[in-house]
Formats: structure tokens, sequence, C-alpha cells
């Protein structure tokens, strides 16, 4: 089978140094920001991926003229709203959540009427999060009982809305901060922590918006119809595909990892603190801040005693795309794990939480779930030796990347299929395993 990959072998110890591919959150974002800006913006180190390919064909699809040049983008915008689509222009958002969520906030004015379709995995994903407060700002939008396709058309008569965002998901956050742009008055967001790239996008540009951080809640209020001009923009590396790395290294004899030039955001590191509260000793070295944006190279080693970890909520989502990959260290950490409020981890490209559980059990480790908690009774021997194929039926990119790494730690014969999902976020993916010494057919 073409699309499947076979791993027999443990991974050898390895000392290298390696470079992930860019953000995909902010390479999304740098191109969606570009599309309403004023004049020419030019984006380097894109991800190119096809989440990112999905959002350049969606902003072109929707008047916005773009050309590569080399490692850099340009993207010519016409100010705020200044979206030209035909009348029932159909935009694929492929598997891309955060590009279908986002682009909604920004069609709140297009007059045209615009349908939303994606992926048989993004089409299994909850839309009426984004259609509701989408609603309060006086916006016309259907969905197909609150799953895709969603028809969109938007109207001159927004009206600001105050929104309580109490599930933590930064999607939701920025639908609504990207809707309030085209919005007269103020906008104003309660919401529960989340990343916050978006806001410090509108920071960076001069966007005017006023943040007060509460212990769990951010209290955002953003004042519309500000043009703002274009910019340059340089996409750091993506800590949520570093971790694959970072806890291969981990689990792996005898081995060293630098990966460099990675953001490390605040609201991104929750699998840098989780891992290091599990006597990891991932260190972050040559900080710098960029746009408002924290980098550094991460230096990891192999662990020697990994114990158990009671997971402090307020890092789900801080971590929430690294569950997974955090789970197989769970596995081998000394104790039992305990993992609570993981209800999103089944929102996201396929039902992450119930797939970690069924996988977590395939490969012998004793796993106990109550509701959206789950307890993993670690065994630090942990060896395979059975053959294992995994579907992955949904072609999560995550779920696939997290069975390799597993292949490679704690052996067995696997075969593993869909490998083409990693073009979603992580194209380099099989390259870079390939350079540590990875043997994969
Ligand atoms: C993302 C937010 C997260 C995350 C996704 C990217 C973003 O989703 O899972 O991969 O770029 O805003 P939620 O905001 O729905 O939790």
């Amino acid at each position: 089978m073409p699309n499947q990959i076979s791993i027999n072998k443990k991974i050898s110890p390895f000392k290298k140094s390696i470079e992930v591919s860019s953000d995909k959150s902010l390479s999304i974002r740098s191109v969606l920001f570009a599309s309403q800006a004023v004049g020419r913006s030019k984006i380097y180190n894109l991800l190119e991926s096809e989440d990112v390919i999905n959002t350049l064909k969606a902003i072109k699809k929707l008047g916005i003229y773009y050309k590569k040049k080399g490692k850099m983008y340009e993207i010519d915008g016409f100010g705020l709203n200044g979206f030209d689509p035909k009348n029932n222009t159909v935009i694929n958002s492929g598997n891309s959540g955060t590009l279908g969520r986002l682009l909604l906030g920004l069609l709140v004015k297009s007059n045209k009427k615009i349908k939303l379709v994606g992926d048989k995995s993004l089409s299994k994903r909850d839309f009426s999060r984004i259609t509701e407060p989408l609603k309060g700002f006086g916006v016309n939008i259907k969905s197909n009982r609150n799953f895709l396709p969603v028809e969109i058309q938007g109207t001159d008569f927004l009206r600001p809305i105050n929104y309580v965002e109490n599930k933590g998901s930064a999607q939701c956050k920025s639908a609504i901060m990207l809707a309030a742009l085209n919005t007269p008055g103020v906008t104003k967001i309660k919401a529960k922590k989340s990343r916050n790239h978006t806001e410090l996008f509108f920071k960076f540009l001069k966007i005017p918006i006023k943040i007060k951080k509460e212990k769990k809640y951010d209290l955002i209020q953003i004042k519309g119809l500000h043009q703002y001009n274009c910019f340059d923009y340089i996409v750091p590396g993506d800590i949520s595909s570093s971790a694959f790395f970072i806890v291969l290294t981990l689990l792996s004899k005898n081995s060293e990892l630098i990966i460099k030039k990675v953001n490390i955001n605040d609201s991104r590191i929750g699998v840098v603190k989780i891992l290091n509260k599990m006597n990891a000793n991932i260190i972050f070295k040559n900080k710098k801040i960029y746009k408002g944006e924290k980098t550094a190279d991460i230096y990891v080693r192999s662990a020697k005693k990994l114990k158990s970890i009671n997971c402090p909520k307020i890092l789900n989502s801080s971590a929430i795309d690294e569950f997974l990959i955090i789970f197989l260290v769970a596995a081998k950490a000394k104790g039992v794990s305990i993992f609570e409020d993981l209800g999103e981890l089944n929102k996201k490209e396929s039902p992450r939480l119930d797939i970690a559980v069924r996988f977590l059990k395939m490969i012998g480790i004793k796993v106990f779930r109550k509701k959206n908690d789950i307890k993993i009774y670690g065994n630090p021997n942990l060896n395979l030796k059975n053959k294992y194929y995994l579907k992955n039926y949904l072609k999560d990119h995550r779920v696939f990347m997290m069975s390799c790494i597993t292949a490679l730690i704690f052996g067995g014969n696997w075969k593993i299929h869909d490998k083409d999902s990693v073009n979603t976020s992580f194209p380099k993916f099989i390259d870079i395993l390939k350079k540590l010494g990875a043997k994969i057919n």
C-alpha cells in the first residue's frame, strides 16, 4: 500500500541539531492578517503545508493577490473587508479548523454569499461555536445542523458583542476578534486562557486592543474599523511539531537534540512544562522576542527517571495539540499519571481522547477513563514485540506522527496508514526522522 509506512526497528542513539517546519498557527494568521492590511506584506518561512496552502487559496478566491518569490510570499491587501469575491464563492478549508473558523470571522462584512466546506474530518467538527457568536454581530450565517457546510453573508450593519468564551479555544476567540476588526464600536470578550497569537498580531499591527489578564480568563476589548498597514513577518518553528522530536529524544537512549528557532510563546509551551514536571530536562537557549512572539533553541536529552504527573488543568489549553505525545511519556513513566477535563481533545481532527485510550491499551498500557479524565498506569519497562496496524481512519496528522514515535521508541512491527497526513502540518516529519537515523520503509 503506497500511503502507509512500516517501522520494524527502534531508533539508535542520536546527537543532532534540526529545524522543524514553521508554526502553523502563525502561518495561517500571518496570511489572514496580510489579506486585510493596506499594501503589500512580505511573509518569510511560511509553512508550506496543506492547511496553509488552503489559506492562500482561500484568500485568492476572495480576490486577494499573492505571489511566491524564493522563500518569501508577497500578499497584496486592500484594507479591512478588502475581499472582492463572486457571489456564491465556495471556500474549501480542507482539514483546517483554524482556517475555517478564523476566516468566517473575517467575512462578517462581505456583501456576497460565501460557502465554507471542508474534508471528512473537518465536516465532523462543530461549527456552532463560531456561527452562534457571529450571529450576535448581525451576520446572516447558516450551518448544516452545526456542521459544515456553513453559508455566510455579511452585513453593513454590524454591532459589537459581549462574549464569554469558556472552552479555552483560541479559534473561537480569534474568530470573534477578527469579526471585531470590521465592526464599529467596542467588542468585548471574556476568554478562558488559550494561545494568544491573535492578540500579539493586533498589538504589533497597532490595532486598538486592551487586554486585562485574570487568573483563568483574559478580558479583551477591541475597537473596530481601524485600518492597519502591510507588514513583514518571519514565521518561527512550530513547538507542536517539535514536541514529537522532544519526546523521541526523551524516550530514546543516550540521545541529544537541539531544535533551532522555535516559537516558545507561553501559551504554547504546556508540553515543556508538563514534561519537565515529569523529570525531563528541556531547556530553552538563545531566547529572543520577535514582533511580540518569543523564540528559542530547544535543548533536550534522554531522560533518566521519568515520573508520573497529576497534570494541572490550567496547562490543558497550552498543551492541547500535544497530549497524544505527552501520553506516551506517561506510558513510560513510573507511577500513575492523571489528566483531567480533556473534552476538547475529542473536538480535534479526530476524537483524540478516544483514540489515545484505544491506542494505549493496544500497546499494553493500563488506562482508566472516566468521561474526560484519564489515568495512565506507566510501565518503565515497556518493550513491544507484536505486530501493530494503525488505520487512522480520519487521516489525523498527529495520530500518524505519534504512532511513528511509538514504534521508534518501544519497538514492535508497525504498519502505519496515511503517511500523507503529515502534509497538514509538518511535511518534513519523515525526512527529519530519517536524518536522525530512523529506519522507515
Ligand atoms: C489553534 C487553536 C487550537 C489548536 C489548533 C490551532 C489556533 O484549537 O488545537 O491546532 O491556531 O488557533 P482550539 O482553539 O479549537 O482549541
